[in-house]
């Protein structure tokens, strides 16, 4: 294969968590660090691809030759990547809250005298993934990530099919020093095809890359 074999093919990424906001001072985040949708989006470049990488709030420097859209909420993520199309392949590598409070309060929630407690009145959001997939513009490949701790190919396998995607990238959890804040991991990829792919243990950026070298591999519908 070619050095470049994604030229001419544009790539959306999307990495990092989502912060779903209680009030002006409080959300609701989770410990997705970004690294590795960064480091895709870093091999997607290095394939040749034009990147636009939809990045939730992460400290992390753009890589070289990317196009960055920095987002806070899975609504305003949601937004980002669906203004980004057409593309070719979708990269859901973000880890996007699954939900968020009903409203957002106007000022500073403050603890009453005989508050022994708060509820929270959360609501799902939306899965940009499955909407990206179901959609007309549909980018010819899309690719999910998927964090399992338990029966990893059953619920990876699962999603890959509910949600209607060609590949899925699970992490395999228990891994000596993969994970989220990790700078390794190790990742199994199943296809629609009923094909698996083992990846790793190995640091993102070199995984990063045998993960864009399967999806530049990979048959695309006409
Ligand atoms: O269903 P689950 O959240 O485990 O699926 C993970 C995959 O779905 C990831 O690729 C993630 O980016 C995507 N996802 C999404 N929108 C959501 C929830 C998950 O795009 N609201």
């Amino acid at each position: 294969m070619s050095g470049r074999p994604l030229a001419g093919q544009r790539v959306i990424v999307s990495a990092g968590p989502t912060f779903e906001d209680i009030d002006p001072v409080r959300f609701i985040g989770n410990r997705s660090s970004g690294k590795m949708g960064f480091a895709v989006a870093a091999a997607a470049v290095e394939l040749g691809a034009q990147v636009v990488l939809v990045a939730g709030p992460v400290s992390l420097p753009t890589p070289a030759g990317v196009q960055r859209i920095d987002v806070r909420s899975a609504a305003q993520m949601h937004a980002a990547v669906f203004a980004a199309l057409p593309a070719d392949v979708y990269i859901g590598a973000a880890a996007v809250a699954d939900f968020t409070p009903r409203a957002v309060a106007g000022s500073k929630i403050k603890k009453r005298p005989g508050d022994d407690g708060l509820v929270l009145d959360l609501v799902r959001t939306r899965d940009i993934l499955a909407e990206l997939a179901a959609d007309a513009r549909r980018p010819a490949l899309v690719v999910g990530f998927a964090a399992e701790t338990d029966d990893v190919a059953r619920y990876a396998r699962g999603k890959l099919a509910a949600k209607r995607l060609d590949l899925i990238a699970a992490n395999r959890v228990g891994v000596a020093g993969s994970g989220f804040e990790s700078d390794d991991n190790a990742l199994t990829v199943f296809d629609r095809d009923g094909g698996e792919h083992a990846l790793g243990p190995a640091p993102k950026a070199q995984l990063a890359h045998e993960l864009l070298e399967l999806i530049a591999r990979r048959p695309r519908a006409a």
